[in-house]
């Protein structure tokens, strides 16, 4: 094997078309042309989703002895928005552009740049040149004219007419423009990004609902609840997976920011330090936990530690609830961008049901002998955005040289996604080397029948081997399994890893646990 491809090398496009070749994610709507901010999950991608949701379910909340799963409806009542503070602040600059595109942008997601203004000479009548009343604002003469020609020349009628682009002397500044039609910026103003739907049949104002931009808040107004039936003390923590809602201004870069999405989000109650005893894990430290256990288990599940690396906000662009936030973050194709938060929330939602429900949530603590409002830190996942770095730092191509795999004896290039085996879509393949063989078909099915009985297994005879084991690499298949000829006199199967590509022959009344061993192990 030779030629990897070096991690940096990973584009966004080509984890794209990957997710769309293998039936792993689709656009939305795709039939109907789209619907912008939202992507379907297919076969394989499918079940990627749910390895990655169980992934952290099982380290979550089934390994640990201190931690609940609930699962809470999408709509709550209106008052939780209102209590947590979304209703007013949780909003995003927005501004548009004044050219002709209209575009609109999250102003804090507009860099500034040096620009001078551009004007139109209509000089198709060059005895009486024309001055048009336009602005295009461009670092460069030669970026005004690609403006001009595609957003300006049709919409201001000048197909077929003259004209020159000027620099207005003494123009040049450094502001906010439109990057893709040069026009001015309005002056930004705050937008809400929860969608609302309405309840009932009659569409009155009354009945207006949020869809949650959080699984959190579900968790919140349940705390008591779940506390109580499960007989908990403090520290212990609440945990939920689920979709959430954003009306992202600007949806963008596949699945990492979507208007849908899912979240995977733990809240954590503690004591306030100035409650612990000596020897009790005051909220600082549980803050500290939780930032390392996550990092953790995105290395457990094959992240390369090189591609990771804590982000701590600082305080003044810290969310309305937290005291303190540190995101992991992704070496994605896009760059360092926020793969998860960890926050450090107070008592600020609880304390706010508290005031806007009338119900006491506050703790009796049996050893301090007193009331207070628990502390909370919150470690909050996306799916999505976890699937998208889970893909793109499995991914790589590789030159395999003649002799490594039946190819004809030629170089070939293959893609492998080196996925950890728990989160591989499919665990195990099964060929017959020749469909026209019924033994060898009915030997290769019943192996994949007896594996699907514990894990995801497959069944394929609609091309070569070495094609067969090609698809298979390109979704993270940990093991291809191939009945040939001699199957029938050694009563031995082929068994090949997609890594090494190194191939052992097991016998056929061993292959099932061979496997389990293998992927359970
Ligand atoms: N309860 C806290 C909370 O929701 P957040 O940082 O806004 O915090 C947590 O969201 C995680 O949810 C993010 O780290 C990201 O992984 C994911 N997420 C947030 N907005 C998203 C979007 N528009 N598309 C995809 N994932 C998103």
């Amino acid at each position: 094997m030779a030629d990897k491809l070096q991690r940096s090398d990973v584009t966004l496009d080509t984890i794209v078309s990957l997710c769309k070749r293998r039936g792993i994610i689709f656009p939305g709507s795709d039939i109907y042309g789209g619907l912008q901010g939202t992507f379907d999950y297919g076969p394989v991608g499918a079940e990627l989703k749910r390895n990655v949701k169980n992934a952290w379910w099982r380290s979550m909340v089934q390994e640990r002895f201190d931690i609940e799963g609930v699962d809470t409806s999408l709509l709550l009542h209106p008052a939780v928005w209102t209590a947590s503070g979304h209703v007013e602040n949780f909003t995003d600059p927005l501004c548009d552009s004044l050219g002709p595109s209209r575009k609109r942008y999250r102003a804090d997601h507009i860099e500034e740049t040096e620009c001078a203004k551009f004007v139109l000479v209509d000089v198709t009548d060059n005895a009486a040149p024309k001055t048009l009343d336009t602005e295009i604002w461009a670092p460069t003469k030669k970026k005004a004219k690609e403006f001009f020609q595609q957003w300006y020349e049709k919409a201001l009628g000048l197909e077929g007419r003259r004209v020159k682009i000027e620099e207005v002397e003494g123009s040049r500044t450094t502001g906010r423009f439109s990057p893709d039609d040069g026009g001015r910026l309005t002056e930004a103003r705050q937008f809400n990004l929860m969608l609302s739907t309405t309840l009932g049949p009659v569409e009155e104002s009354s009945a207006k609902v949020f869809l949650r931009p959080e699984t959190a808040q579900g968790i919140f107004i349940n705390y008591e609840n779940a506390r109580a039936t499960a007989r908990r003390k403090l520290p212990f923590g609440i945990a939920q997976q689920g979709k959430s809602f954003r009306n992202e201004i600007t949806p963008r870069n596949f699945i990492f920011r979507t208007r849908e999405f899912e979240q995977m989000e733990m809240e954590f109650f503690c004591k306030p330090g100035e409650f612990c005893k000596e020897g009790e894990q005051s909220d600082m430290e549980w803050f500290e936990f939780w930032r390392n256990e996550r990092l953790q288990w995105y290395i457990r599940y094959g992240i390369q530690p090189a591609n990771l690396r804590f982000y701590d906000h600082p305080k003044e662009k810290l969310s309305h609830y937290s005291r303190g936030t540190t995101d992991i973050e992704y070496l994605y194709p896009i760059g360092w961008q926020e793969l998860e938060g960890i926050a450090h929330r107070g008592n600020f939602d609880l304390t706010q049901h508290m005031e806007h429900s009338g119900k006491d949530l506050r703790y009796f603590d049996p050893d301090a002998n007193t009331h207070y409002v628990p502390y909370v830190i919150e470690p909050a996942a996306g799916v999505d955005r976890a699937m998208l770095a889970f893909l793109c730092d499995a991914y790589r191509e590789e030159i395999v040289t003649s002799g490594e795999e039946g190819e004809g004896g030629k170089e070939s290039r293959r893609v492998v996604l080196g996925l950890h085996k728990d989160l591989a879509p499919v665990k195990a393949a099964v060929f017959p080397l020749l469909k026209n063989r019924p033994e060898l078909v009915e030997t290769a099915k019943k192996i994949a029948a007896d594996l699907k009985r514990f894990t995801n297994a497959v069944y394929d005879d609609t091309a070569a081997i070495g094609k067969l084991y090609r698809r298979q690499d390109e979704i993270g298949t940990p093991f291809c399994v191939t009945v040939d000829v001699d199957s029938m006199e050694d009563q031995a199967v082929t068994v090949r890893e997609r890594d090494s590509m190194q191939q052992v022959r097991i016998p056929l009344d061993r292959v099932v646990a061979y496997l389990r061993d293998q992927l359970q192990g």
